[in-house]
């Protein structure tokens, strides 16, 4: 089995000289990369605590389990695996899921992402090289253009590939067989995917984040491979403030790291912990200061809410999207913030947990 990289390779920027009035804000997005992991462009350090079996993937039991399944019956009939639709929140580990798919199947894996897939001929190409049976990862697939997806159907469901090959008066429509392949698209944003491509993924799976029990094994594991001496409620501190995504409890646990090492014994403890994450100023349960701004804002400017995504995003000075596929999720599974049919609602919890008085009606008709 091998990987490969198609187009979708994340460009790494050239380093660029700071403004000095940018630095501010430039500190502060540092701070937000370290808890938001699709603000940081996949790390190699990430690569090599990945797990590249089934047997080695702790949690998402729901969704293992079934395409443990399914892989079992494509592989019993010698057949591709239909295709697969992985979404949730960033960092639940769809690209792993996706090379463990490959591995298991014994097939390559070919990456691209929605957005590297600019022209049809960029499509062409990559399908054009697929093996046998091997895996298409397609990222953020929702950002997809319709000319690509158009090309994409025909694939998924007939193996042809559909090009217009040349331009003006000599250009050609050719159509080409393709050999079996399985499709497996990754999204934060299911529910922008057009119908037609839905509809075409014979597997559907949403991933959800993790309990605090499931990152502290991952935790466990990832300090094993990284060699650091790391005590069981170490690991459950840092799997606690980690807002339920592997890929944030890997780096604060090099964060963690480096704290224990140069300003303490190298363990990772409890209090090592505790201390390391705190003075990165991210609290308890793993709420960063730009958290704290989202519900503060709410609560202080809009009386509680409810209170529009544009108008909130304005008022922190973030994207919508990234408050909608970023900061929200982590924020309702804990019971801070409820999405209304108004708008966006601080709930008591969130009063109670920022220390502020509440006087709200807790009378808020949630939608999600
Ligand atoms: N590292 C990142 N995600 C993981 C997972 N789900 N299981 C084990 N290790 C991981």
């Amino acid at each position: 089995m091998s990987i490969e990289y198609s187009g979708g390779e994340p460009k790494k920027d050239a380093p660029r000289k700071r403004k000095p009035e940018k630095d501010a804000q430039n500190k502060e997005k540092d701070r937000e990369v370290l808890l938001h992991p699709d603000l940081h462009s996949e790390d190699d350090a990430e690569a090599g605590l990945r797990p590249k079996t089934m047997a080695e993937y702790i949690g998402q039991d729901t969704a293992k389990g079934n395409l443990a399944v399914f892989i079992e019956g494509a592989k019993r009939r010698h057949e591709p695996l239909d295709h697969v639709l992985l979404h949730g929140p960033p960092g639940l580990g769809k690209t792993t899921l996706a090379a463990i798919i490959a591995a298991e199947l014994g097939v390559n894996l070919r990456k691209t992402s929605g957005p590297a897939i600019e022209k049809p001929k960029d499509l062409a190409a990559l399908l054009t090289n697929l093996d046998e049976n091997d895996i298409l990862f397609i990222d953020e697939i929702h950002r997809m253009s319709r000319a690509i997806e158009e090309i994409l159907y025909p694939a998924m469901e007939d193996r042809q590939l559909d090009i217009i090959i040349g331009q003006g008066p000599s250009a050609a429509s050719i159509c080409l067989e393709l050999k079996n392949f399985t499709l497996v698209g990754a999204t934060t944003r299911a529910g922008q995917l057009s119908a037609p491509l839905r509809d075409r993924f014979g597997i559907d799976l949403k991933l959800e984040l993790y309990t605090p029990e499931e990152l502290g094994g991952i935790v466990s594991r990832s300090a094993g491979i990284l060699d650091v001496p790391t005590e069981p409620d170490g690991a459950i501190e840092i799997a606690s403030r980690s807002r339920g995504t592997p890929r944030i409890a890997n780096r604060l646990l090099r964060r963690v790291r480096d704290f224990a090492q140069v300003t303490g014994d190298g363990i990772i403890t409890k209090k090592a912990a505790d201390d390391a994450l705190t003075r990165l100023g991210i609290d308890k349960i793993g709420l960063d200061e730009i958290d704290r701004r989202l519900l503060t804002g709410i609560i202080q400017n809009y009386g509680g809410g409810p209170v529009g995504l544009e108008t909130l995003a304005a008022t922190v000075n973030e994207e919508a999207v990234t408050i909608e596929d970023v900061y929200e999720p982590y924020l309702m599974r804990q019971g801070f913030l409820s999405r209304t049919l108004r708008g966006r609602c601080a709930t008591r919890r969130a009063y109670e947990h920022l220390g502020l008085p509440y006087d709200g009606d807790g009378d808020q008709l949630s939608i999600l």
